[in-house]
């Protein structure tokens, strides 16, 4: 029989992958989407006219939405919560709203579940941001995170991300409820948000890239030079429109992210509500990267290797309180789930980079 599952936050980057996913393996998928004043389904827009793919709008801090969303669907086998205000700079300046929606949302889908009495299984999407500032060292004094590893969450939207997953971990003891908990680490692609860290160098490098064909000119030219804030064609300045383009403006460099490719993450979603039984898992590499060395594999793609001059540090991007170092260990997923990352941050700079150049190629005039 054909099973059904509810994607809470499906025009998102995970939302859209995992819908691919299981598209491809014949689900039928009820996907939920907020009301907005502007259209936000640009990511799941080949979808749309699938017949085995239905879009319902829903938020997940009303919880009469989530409940008739339910009912409606009182036959679905696997819901995920991916919903989330995710972005952790964010967080700091709307931490009320952060909380509404990533810590309390996932209460909400939960408690509705067990009023209703739905059998289902349940995803909640958790995250390495929990762990914070905290770390576990292996015998040759390597630091990483697993499973063991405490939390000591470092911003609202984290302390969120822990109230969820400490929910989830009750409902599943206190009702016998199928629920999981991913502790997903970084992961991007060609759909991830443009203010994520990642996506932000990946798409300035390409309109970098664009601006230069323009004016028929190469990084190495002489002609080029470099304000505070710009790169500009020597001599053509005064007047003349477009001669510069805007720096790329970043805040801390020196963190370090474990960071893998989206669409290898949501089969690892999937596969955790295919067990038996339910249980927390850490998705990641176990490889980890600073910022800088991000945008030396970025720039190293078009063959710069000295960035300094395009890039300035803005303080706007700093952070009240910071992550430094992220690097996980997915023994447990590789061993119970069998899964293992299939994609290493070269690959994941070449798709981004190669994605947005594409597109920067089409939007030409
Ligand atoms: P994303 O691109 O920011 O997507 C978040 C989704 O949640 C969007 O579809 C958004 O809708 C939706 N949403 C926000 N508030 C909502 C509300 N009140 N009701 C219903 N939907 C709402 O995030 P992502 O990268 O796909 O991440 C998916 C999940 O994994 C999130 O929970 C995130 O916190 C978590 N996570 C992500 C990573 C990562 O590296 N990507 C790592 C660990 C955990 P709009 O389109 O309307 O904004
Ligand atoms: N966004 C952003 N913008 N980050 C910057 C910038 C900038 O201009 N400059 C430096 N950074 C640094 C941040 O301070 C952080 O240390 C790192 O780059 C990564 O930032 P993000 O890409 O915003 O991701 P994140 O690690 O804070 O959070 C993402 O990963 C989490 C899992 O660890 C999000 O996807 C979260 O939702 C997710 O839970």
């Amino acid at each position: 029989m054909q099973r059904k599952a509810i994607v809470f936050g499906v025009t998102g980057q995970d939302g859209s992958h995992l819908t691919d996913l299981l598209l491809s393996k014949d689900y039928k998928v009820v996907g939920v989407a907020r009301r907005c004043s502007v259209d936000t389904t640009e990511r799941i827009k080949d979808r749309m006219g699938c017949p085995h793919f239905h879009l319902v709008h829903g938020d997940i801090t009303d919880v009469h939405s989530v409940i008739g969303i339910l009912k409606e669907n009182e036959d679905v086998d696997e819901v995920y919560n991916l919903a989330a205000q995710s972005h952790v700079g964010i967080s700091f300046k709307q931490p009320g709203l952060t909380w509404d929606i990533t810590g309390k949302g996932c209460l909400n889908i939960l408690q509705s579940i067990v009023d209703l009495g739905i059998q289902c299984k349940f995803y909640q999407a958790s995250s390495s941001e929990m762990f914070g500032d905290s770390y576990s060292v292996d015998e040759h004094g390597n630091k990483y995170q697993d499973e063991n590893t405490k939390f000591l969450p470092q911003s609202p939207y984290a302390i969120a991300k822990v109230a969820a997953h400490y929910i989830v971990r009750l409902f599943r003891e206190a009702y016998g409820l199928h629920a999981s908990a991913g502790i997903l680490f970084n992961h991007e692609g060609e759909r991830r948000g443009e203010n994520f860290v990642t996506r932000k160098i990946t798409k300035w490098i390409a309109g970098y890239q664009r601006w230069l064909e323009r004016f028929h000119t190469s990084h190495n030219d002489a002609a080029l030079a470099f304000g505070d804030n710009e790169v500009y064609l020597r001599g053509r300045l005064d007047n003349d429109e477009g001669f510069e383009y805007p720096k790329l403006r970043l805040g801390n460099l020196d963190a370090c992210r474990d960071w893998g490719y989206a669409g290898d993450y949501v089969e690892a979603m999937w596969a955790m509500l295919q067990q038996e039984y339910p249980d927390d898992y850490v998705i990641c590499t176990g490889k980890t990267h600073s910022v800088r060395e991000f945008l030396d594999y970025a720039f190293g793609y078009l063959g710069i290797s000295d960035w300094s001059n395009l890039v300035t540090i803005d303080p706007e991007f700093y952070r009240p309180a910071e992550v430094d170092y992220l690097c996980g260990n997915a023994s447990k997923a590789k061993n119970r789930l069998g899964w293992v990352p299939k994609h290493g941050l070269e690959e994941l700079v070449q798709t981004m980079l190669e994605h947005d150049l594409d597109e920067n190629l089409q939007n030409i005039p």
